[in-house]
Order: C-alpha cells, then structure tokens, then sequence
C-alpha cells in the first residue's frame, strides 16, 4: 500500500503545510484546465487548515469549485454542521463565488437531500461538458474507527457502487443521521490528500495501512489508489 506520509512535529507546521498543499494543487489544476474541484473533510482537524488556507493570497478562487465530502443532517446554522464550520473557517473570509459552493441542503427531506446532492454533483459536471466526474482533490481526515466523510465500518454506504452520494447513520459519533459522498464518488480524485491531527491517528492508520478490508477499515481503500498523501501531526 504506497502513500506519501509526513509527520510534523508541531501544530503550525502542519497546519501551514497543509494548507499550502491544497493551495499547490488548486493552483495546478486552474493552471492546466481553468479550473478545480476540491472535496472539503468535515470534523475538526480541518478547521484551522482552513483558516490557514484563507489567507493564501494567490488563489483565484472564482476558478475553485467547493463540495463537501460528507455532512450531518443537520440545519446550515448548527454547530455541528460541516458547512458552518466551512464558511466560518474558509467561505466567509475569500471571494469564492455562491454558486461555485455546493452544499448538502439539508434544509431539504433526508431522503430528497441526498438525492438532490447527487443531482448537484452530476449537473456540475454536466455543465463542465466532461464525460468522465472526476474530482481533483479530496481532502479527509481519519475517524478513530477508520472512517473516511461519513463511510463507517461494516455500513452498507460501503458497498453502494453506482450511487456518489447516499445515506449513512452512526451511533458512535454526534449526529446520527448523514450524507456521505460513496466509494465512486471519492474514488474518482486524482488527488487525496489526510489531515491527521491528535494522538489517537497513530494507532488508526497504523491498523488501516495494513489492512486491504475496507469493511472494516474504509479507508484502507483510498490507501490502495496509491493517490493518497497523509499528513499528520500526532500531538
Ligand atoms: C465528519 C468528518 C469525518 C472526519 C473524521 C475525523 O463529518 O465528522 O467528515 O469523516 O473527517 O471523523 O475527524 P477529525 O479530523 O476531526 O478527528
């Protein structure tokens, strides 16, 4: 299982990195086709990284095109949405365009959130006259169960291989019920890249490195593309 690790040994030197990799391969991609796809990580270790890339000055981000990996059904003025703590750390505080922002809107019925995230996702590909959906870069962190956007150990979302968005509940985490982008969705990237933040990521990606079950450790089936860059700072 090939990956690109690096390890910091502090917090601000994470964060900067971090935050300057994502810039880098934004940069990359509106340079050799007018354009980019990023597929934000919820949780916490991303905040700061986001804070961190805002002030990055040579981002056009009117050339960036935002989605959200996963997000907790939840109104859009909850703390514990994902979107919130994305505009708060990032959306807010750069000139990227509304409508280059594509929130789960889960104002909507559970069920008709989903499939109206699906029905974002495909139009804006459709708009872009690509045949092919192909995210540019995904960006995750690691849940102490090995979990990836809201892809949980032994979930049926784990097996879903036509669908790019679709339910997912857990009973370990706040906020039961989610919509997590799918295997097809997330496998498409040509860029991964994990933001391990916290002392309790060692030991997590140590079992996931070494495992090829994806049901039991979801990650593990990022790992395998070869495509993935982790970086962490244990804390
Ligand atoms: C979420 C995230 C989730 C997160 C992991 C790790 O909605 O919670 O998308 O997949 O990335 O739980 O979270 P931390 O990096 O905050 O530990």
């Amino acid at each position: 299982m090939e990956y690109k690790f690096t390890e910091f040994t502090s917090k601000e030197s994470f964060v900067t990195a971090a935050a300057e990799r994502i810039a880098a391969i934004l940069k990359e991609n509106i340079q050799t086709k007018g354009w980019a796809t990023i597929i934000l990580a919820g949780g916490s270790t991303p905040r700061s990284i986001y804070a961190q890339l805002s002030t990055l000055s040579d981002i056009d981000w009117s050339k960036v095109f935002m989605f959200f990996g996963d997000e907790r059904y939840v109104p859009h003025d909850d703390p514990d949405s994902n979107y919130v703590m994305v505009r708060a750390s990032l959306i807010d505080k750069v000139s990227i365009p509304k409508e280059n922002v594509f929130a789960v809107r889960t104002e909507m019925p559970y069920e008709h959130c989903i499939e109206d995230y699906e029905i974002q996702i495909r139009s804006f590909f459709s708009r872009k006259q690509v045949d092919v959906i192909q995210f540019d870069l995904i960006l995750l962190g690691l849940g102490k169960d090995g979990h990836i956007a809201s892809l949980f150990p032994q979930s049926k979302a784990l097996d879903e291989e036509l669908k790019l968005v679709t339910s997912s509940t857990t009973d370990e985490f706040k906020v039961r019920e989610r919509i997590t982008m799918t295997y097809p969705a997330l496998l498409s990237a040509t860029h991964f890249l994990f933001f391990l933040g916290g002392s309790n990521k060692k030991n997590i990606l140590d079992k996931t490195s070494q495992s090829t079950d994806y049901h039991q450790f979801p990650a593990s089936r990022i790992l395998e593309t070869g495509k993935a860059e982790i970086m962490a700072f244990f804390g």
